[in-house]
């Protein structure tokens, strides 16, 4: 389905006769919370839905070919809007921003971009697969990024290159990280989706391979984002189970979240070797405690990263009108969420055809 198809119209309702007006722009008062009383903490923001890997569970070959219709760039939100945007979610509550893609570094320029939202109090961070990071480590940090989350399935050559399905070389991301790292964009965290019988063998030697680094490991449990990637419930290998494999080798013990609603549990090596993480979204959902909130490419707002539908900020943004108006319209949609897909995860919902949103569009 295409994107456009998926959007509420609810700058419509801006737009509509005075008594669904004026709901909307009824003075906002007290704290922003949701139908669940969760607050917006973090926004994470998509600029791009493009990407040069083929990751096989996010974008497979198959469905994002050559025909693929990606976003023109006359859709995409351009620097400007988004910092409009970040500006007042940060005076909604919001503390910590990360930049998603696709792949974020393809965006030209995206330095400029960091540039501007690390002028914002938040913690500022970006999620890659690094293939240029090398190149961009220093201009990343030079524009005021503060650290870097980058994805790795495999530390097996050929497994790697299996999951990125674009023959890309272990070697290339580990010299990323290790360029991410000599600048300081650190603590850096190394995520690794775990597909069960596609990259499992991999979670030992990953764990080897990052022990003493000075690096997060963490893995990702498979899950039915999209609806593209063909998922099934035996492809994903439960969180508990990549802890006791872990834990046989490296002996391993828990350790407290370092914030409340931290989506990853954290373990550390008994020996001092560092630590890692789980993230269990299939198997242990963390929707009661979710106060993330998403900006794609062209400027829908999602709730859930699993919705089947944005709120329109583009339309609401280029029609004119000040911030306040925006700042309304972003509270309504807040105190509108009732999102919890992963509790509620059943047969019905994992259907392919639902209309989910694709991971790649909307960053993860
Ligand atoms: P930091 O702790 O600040 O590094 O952020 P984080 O834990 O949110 O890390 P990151 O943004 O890298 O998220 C890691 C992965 O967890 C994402 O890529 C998703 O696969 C998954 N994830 C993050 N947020 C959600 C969420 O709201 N719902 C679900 N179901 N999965 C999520
Ligand atoms: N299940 C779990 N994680 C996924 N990611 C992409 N698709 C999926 C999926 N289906 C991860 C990427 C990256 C982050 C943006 O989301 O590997 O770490
Ligand atoms: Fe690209 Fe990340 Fe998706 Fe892989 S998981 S295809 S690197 S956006
Ligand atoms: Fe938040 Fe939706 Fe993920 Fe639940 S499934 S944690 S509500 S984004």
């Amino acid at each position: 389905m295409k994107a456009d198809a998926r959007i509420i119209p609810i700058v419509n309702a801006l737009k509509a006769p005075p008594p669904r007006a004026e709901h909307l722009l009824v003075p906002i008062e007290g704290e922003l919370l949701d139908k669940r009383q969760r607050r917006v903490r973090d926004l994470r923001i998509s600029v791009t839905d493009r990407c040069n890997f083929r990751c096989v569970y996010c974008m497979p070959k198959e469905v994002f070919d050559d025909d693929y219709a990606f976003l023109p760039r006359s859709k995409l939100l351009s620097f400007e809007e988004i910092v409009r945007i970040a500006g007042i979610f940060v005076e909604q509550g919001v503390e910590k921003i990360r930049i998603t893609g696709g792949e974020p570094l393809l965006r030209k320029h995206i330095e400029n971009l960091i540039e501007q939202l690390a002028k914002l109090p938040v913690e500022l961070t970006l999620t890659t697969n690094g293939s240029l990071l090398k190149k961009k480590a220093q201009a990343l940090k030079d524009a005021g990024l503060h650290r870097v989350t980058v994805s790795l399935d495999g530390i097996d050559d050929a497994v790697f290159k299996r999951m990125n399905d674009v023959d890309y070389a272990v070697g290339d991301v580990l010299d990323g990280i290790a360029a991410a790292s000599a600048v300081g964009l650190a603590p850096i965290k190394v995520n690794c989706v775990v597909k069960r019988g596609a990259n499992d063998d991999q979670i030992v030697p990953l764990a080897r391979h990052f022990r003493n680094s000075g690096h997060i490991l963490r893995f990702i449990e498979f899950m039915d984002v999209g609806a593209s990637n063909g998922w099934r419930m035996d492809e994903v290998v439960p969180s508990a189970d990549v802890v006791a494999r872990i834990n046989q080798e490296f002996p391993l013990e828990v350790v407290d979240a370092n914030y409340h609603g931290e989506v990853a549990e954290r373990w550390r090596y008994v020996d001092g070797a560092g630590e890692i993480g789980v993230i269990s979204s299939v198997t242990q959902a963390f929707c009661s405690s979710c106060t993330r909130i998403r900006l794609s490419t062209e400027g829908q707002l999602y709730t859930c990263l699993f919705a089947q539908s944005g709120h329109d900020l583009r339309n609401a943004l280029r029609q004119g009108g000040g911030n306040e108006r925006l700042r309304r319209l972003i509270a309504s949609v807040w105190r509108e969420r009732d999102d919890r897909y992963s509790e509620i995860r059943t047969a019905a919902t994992t259907l392919p055809g639902r209309g989910k949103v694709e991971m790649s569009y909307i960053g993860g």
